[in-house]
């Protein structure tokens, strides 16, 4: 999908997506200590939001501007201070070792821009900084529920570790993860790739 078409789904007042945190962004993040973070692809804010309710200094960016729209206002809503950038990740180059934190969250793209946009990650991470990529498993698509049904856009913690074998990152957790998910017929459990990585 491009910003035009992430831009229609993200029309309207609703969130499309909630605007609490991701569970593993709390559970992975909740020990650093807060700094500098970076949030790619981070879509309506909620989780750019939530580090700078932690005390992070937070920037958020997204191709889709109706999406940054909406994470400024959320950021108003819940009265904290965080950066904001319409850029396209296939083209943006973050400053390189400026972020102790840098987070991409379920960007289901495929793999030819997905690996130099996690090398660019990687380099925007300072040394002792952390790298957390979560994103919707390939194996999702046919044991978990919901997420893109579009194999080319799935991936797996292998992937990303193999996109980030020349990142000098270190890899500290590199596994596929549980997510329940409430549906209307009860709880149903979605499977997302999770890689934490650190610099030094
Ligand atoms: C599934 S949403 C996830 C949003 C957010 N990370 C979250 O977890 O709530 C994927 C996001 O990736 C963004 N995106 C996809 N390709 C992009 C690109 N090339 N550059 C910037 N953003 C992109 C979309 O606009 C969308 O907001």
């Amino acid at each position: 999908m491009d910003s035009e078409q992430w831009d229609r789904r993200y029309a309207g007042s609703e969130l499309v997506w909630t605007a609490q945190p991701n569970r593993f962004l709390v559970s992975e993040v909740s020990d650093l200590q807060p700094g500098r973070a970076l949030d790619l692809a981070c879509g309506e804010g909620r989780n750019t939001v939530w580090l700078a309710e932690q005390g992070w200094r937070a920037r958020g960016v997204d191709f889709s501007s109706v999406a940054i729209e909406k994470a400024r206002e959320l950021a108003a809503a819940r009265e904290v201070e965080a950066d904001w950038e319409v850029a396209d990740l296939s083209a943006y180059r973050p400053p390189a070792g400026a972020f102790d934190l840098v987070v991409v969250f379920y960007l289901q793209v495929p793999a030819a821009q997905r690996t130099p946009i996690l090398a660019a990650a990687a380099a925007a991470v300072a040394d002792g900084g952390t790298l957390l990529v979560v994103a919707h498993d390939l194996t999702n698509l046919d044991n978990g529920y919901g997420g893109p049904q579009d194999p080319t856009v799935l991936y797996r913690a292998e992937d990303v570790i193999a996109d980030l074998a020349d990142s000098g990152l270190m890899i500290e957790r590199g596994e596929r993860v549980e997510r329940p998910v409430a549906t209307d017929t009860g709880e149903r459990v979605a499977l997302d790739a999770l890689v934490r990585a650190r610099r030094g």
